[in-house]
């Protein structure tokens, strides 16, 4: 990645982070960019005195905000969270987004479904005409009968390839699942590719953030656009 698109997603979470006020339960999303925006928000502790729980949507992203002092609670632990700040992958006009090709979706998903406000934190170079067209899309499955549930989501049409780490076994998320990188020839209708991922056998998420953003932070070369996602109805968590 080229100093301009880091400085750019640098710019973005320092943004992201003004938005969190002391006295809020904020969810603390995963990958590069949420890295850059809870170190930020580490230094508004240190320095302005800021007070808020962080709840960490990933391993990671506790251990980084531990070592910041950032107070940490348990998703289990809170009734709701005032704000989720997170990264994507990919993010299309209707704020539809990809997540997880850093591999930790399922997690950032229940996470976000419990927040009453979700920002996403991105590059310009993120916001994509139609989701899934310059990569993979990441599903999270059962590593329990792997084999199988690849061979379903091929006859879906899904071109798989399981995540495997260096030694060429299946890469876990820190739930213990695996993931396998789906992709499709052509383009897809989100909304109807997840609903029949979800109905398969073996899988328990994928990286379709559907109706989960509320509000865009876009880095770019000269400053930040910040996209409000009004009017969106499907939430995508169910229930
Ligand atoms: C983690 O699995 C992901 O969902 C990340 O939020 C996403 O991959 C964005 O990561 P970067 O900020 O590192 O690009």
């Amino acid at each position: 990645m080229g100093s301009t698109e880091e400085s750019a997603k640098l710019r973005a979470a320092r943004a992201a982070a003004e938005l969190v006020q002391s006295g809020m339960t904020v969810g603390l999303g995963s990958g590069t960019t949420a890295a850059h925006l809870v170190q930020r928000l580490g230094e508004r502790v240190r320095d302005e005195g800021l007070r808020f729980v962080g709840v960490p949507t990933s391993l990671a992203t506790s251990e980084l905000a531990r070592g910041l002092r950032i107070p940490l609670r348990e998703l289990d632990d809170v009734d709701a969270l005032d704000i989720n700040l997170d990264g994507a992958d990919e993010v299309d006009p209707q704020f539809r987004m990809i997540k997880g090709r850093g591999g930790a979706l399922l997690r950032e998903k229940i996470v976000a479904c419990v927040a009453r406000k979700r920002v996403t934190i991105i590059t310009q170079e993120k916001r994509v005409a139609n989701l899934g067209q310059k990569a993979p899309l990441p599903v999270e499955v059962s590593p329990v009968g792997l084999r199988h549930t690849e061979r379903r989501l091929k006859a879906l049409g899904a071109e798989t390839r399981i995540r495997t780490v260096p030694a060429g076994v299946p890469f876990l998320t820190d739930g213990g699942n695996a993931i396998i990188d789906c992709t499709f020839t052509g383009r897809f209708e989100p909304e109807e590719l997840d609903a029949t991922l979800q109905s398969v056998v073996g899988v328990f998420e994928t990286g379709l953030f559907l109706g989960l953003c509320d509000l865009l932070i876009v880095g770019t070369g000269e400053g930040v656009d910040q996209v409000p996602a009004a009017g969106l109805r499907n939430r995508g968590c169910g229930g």
